[in-house]
């Protein structure tokens, strides 16, 4: 059976001390999330250290939000993944459309990052969506196709394993526009076909994929209802412990 997975990408948000509280009340409240949910938070690296102590040995497992394209060295500013794994990270994402948009996050780039990323033990959680005019013209499928060709067709099937994909449509996130249960099954289940093409449909089928985009309490269970949605990555509603978990309910 597939994972089920609620990811908490906290973004640019919450100070080191806010950050350890809301920590805390997640581990706190998860005793009542059923123990086939892997919770997540993926927090902001100054925040990893002290929380990965507040998640040490609990059912909450720590990511980064990115890692570097390089393994060490002169690359002043970069957080290598290394670095990542011995603060306790056990996932990073990767190829968020807020890194892509705004930092010139290019495949190339995404390939080099889940290389290392994987040789260092850490589970991906890969990015994939199309923006609102690339829906319009009805390119949501190409465009997440090609994502997926560029970045993961490197890769092997044992390294599927240790990668989860979400689906984030750029128009939702952030937006308060979630997309219909509907649309995000259609192209879930189109992103595991693409999966299952070039790895095969076992682990195309043992695959977790995310829906993200302004997933809350309210439309988690209808999402989540659907055969190829396993779990969400979570923005706004990651920043309060009550709703995150509330998500993490709706299974
Ligand atoms: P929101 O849940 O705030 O829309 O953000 C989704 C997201 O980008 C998670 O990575």
């Amino acid at each position: 059976m597939r994972k089920h997975i609620v990811a908490g990408n906290w973004k640019m948000n919450t100070t080191v001390p806010e950050g350890i509280a809301l920590a805390e009340a997640v581990v706190a409240k998860s005793a009542e999330v059923p123990a086939d949910v892997q919770l997540i938070i993926a927090t902001p690296f100054t925040h990893l250290y002290p929380c990965g102590k507040a998640v040490e040995g609990t059912r909450v497992a720590l990511s980064a939000e990115n890692c570097a394209d390089k393994a060490k060295g002169a690359y002043t500013g970069e957080i290598s993944v290394d670095m990542l794994t011995s603060v306790g990270c056990e996932y990073t994402i990767l190829g968020h459309s807020e890194r892509r948009q705004y930092y010139g996050e290019t495949d190339e780039k995404l390939v080099e990052k889940t290389r290392l990323a994987l040789a260092a033990g850490l589970k991906v959680i890969l990015c994939v969506g199309e923006n609102l005019e690339e829906r319009e013209a009805e390119k949501h499928f190409d465009v997440c196709k090609t994502q997926i060709v560029n970045v993961l067709y490197n890769f092997t099937a044992e390294d599927m394993k240790n990668i989860v994909i979400a689906y984030e449509p750029v128009w939702a996130i952030g937006t308060g526009k979630t997309a219909t249960a509907e649309q995000a099954e259609e192209i879930h289940a189109f992103i595991r076909k693409v999966v299952a093409d070039k790895f095969g449909a076992e682990v195309a089928d043992e695959m977790s994929i995310l829906y993200g985009g302004s997933c809350k309490p309210s439309n988690a269970k209808e999402l989540f209802a659907m055969a190829d949605i396993d779990g969400g990555l979570i923005g706004g509603a990651a920043l309060k412990a009550d709703d995150f978990i509330g998500i993490a309910l709706s299974f």
